[in-house]
């Protein structure tokens, strides 16, 4: 049986956890942390000292216990401090409700627009053949968009290339073939380069006409060059691209920079040609592509590379028109209306 001495004690020590437990709910700064601190273990007037030295007055059999017991409530006042301590240093966390019952965010992975797809076909087709890709400015000059090409100011064939004047001699350019002139410029024959980019004209939309579209410019400059090597090259990537059935024509035409020039055209691939009242052909079964031709001799003065010696040849692919067949759509607008539903079909990979 405990002496009435260690259950008072006993008593005092249940009491001292009972209003640490009922203070250390109050504590709300650094402040009041140090008063509990200094209220339960000053060295002085703390309760753990008083219990300390009521020590002296138990038996010798009965102090080991008594001992424990003040042992006990100092480690439990420790305890408690350090917890208040760290729940006051601690940044206030802001209040958010989670609703779990809520749907959750998906999120879409992006993926390349159809038309940088496709370009990227076209380029890896030519890169296989040799050529290599670069590119050029969308805003232009007056010359390289048409005087180093051969289009002197007030030259009719300028008609056909109106577009948007930034001043008097800057424009958004017409066509990709300015870029041949840049590279003309820096770079001596053999040339083999392909050139894609965003081009921009007065054209009312229509299922095969936009006022900015994409074209690739492709230029060959070596020496003995033909037009043998323009029509097996253009043939090879155009069977490459649509398969070996693929129809193509090529069809005499006139660009001021190509002498001669040829327009080229492959079968309707939308009505198979075989819809009088098609809307992308006409009802005439064929579809102009591409631009193309023997660079013409002034050209290759403008730039100072010998036409007696180096001849070549060019052309100008119209990219979004060509998507058009490759991917079945009856409308080149599709690709510009940014419906995700459309554009996501052409992840294929
Ligand atoms: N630049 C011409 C156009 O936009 C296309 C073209 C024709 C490009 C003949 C060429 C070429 O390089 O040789 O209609």
């Amino acid at each position: 049986m405990p002496s009435p001495n260690l259950r008072t004690f006993q008593n005092t020590i249940d009491a001292y956890k009972t209003k640490l437990a009922e203070q250390s709910a109050q504590i709300q700064d650094p402040k009041a942390l140090d008063e509990l601190r200094h209220q339960f273990l000053s060295r002085k007037r703390g309760y753990v000292t008083i219990l300390l030295e009521e020590l002296k007055t138990f038996a010798p059999e009965e102090k080991p216990t008594a001992g424990q017991l003040v042992n006990a409530l100092k480690n439990e006042i420790q305890e408690r401090l350090e917890a208040l301590e760290a729940r006051l240093k601690a940044p206030a966390k802001p209040k958010r409700e989670i609703d779990l019952t809520l749907p959750g965010e998906k999120r879409y992975r992006g993926v390349p627009h159809p038309i940088r797809l496709f370009q990227r076909e076209i380029e890896d087709i030519f890169l296989s053949m040799g050529f290599s890709v670069e590119d050029g400015p969308e805003i232009e000059t007056d010359y390289y968009n048409f005087e180093a090409l051969n289009f002197p100011p007030h030259h009719p064939a300028r008609d056909d290339w109106d577009t948007l004047y930034i001043t008097d001699k800057l424009l958004l350019r017409t066509h990709t073939s300015p870029v041949q002139i840049r590279v003309m410029e820096k770079q001596k024959p053999p040339i083999r380069i392909v050139l894609p980019g965003k081009v921009f004209r007065r054209d009312v939309p229509d299922p095969t006409h936009l006022p900015m579209f994409f074209q690739l410019e492709g230029l060959v400059v070596d020496e003995g060059i033909t037009f043998a090597h323009l029509k097996g090259t253009l043939e090879f990537f155009l069977k490459r691209l649509f398969g070996d059935k693929i129809k193509i024509r090529f069809r005499p035409s006139f660009f001021p920079f190509t002498e001669p020039s040829a327009e080229v055209d492959i079968e309707c691939l939308a009505c198979g040609a075989k819809d009088p009242e098609c809307r992308i052909c006409g009802g005439t079964g064929w579809k102009e592509i591409l631009g193309s031709g023997m660079v013409d001799p002034q050209v290759f003065k403008n730039v100072n590379i010998d036409p007696e010696k180096y001849s070549g040849w060019a052309f100008g692919l119209g990219i979004d028109r060509t998507a058009m067949f490759a991917y079945g759509i009856s409308d080149m607008r599709y690709f510009f209306e940014n419906d995700l539903r459309f554009i996501r079909q052409f992840d294929l990979k």
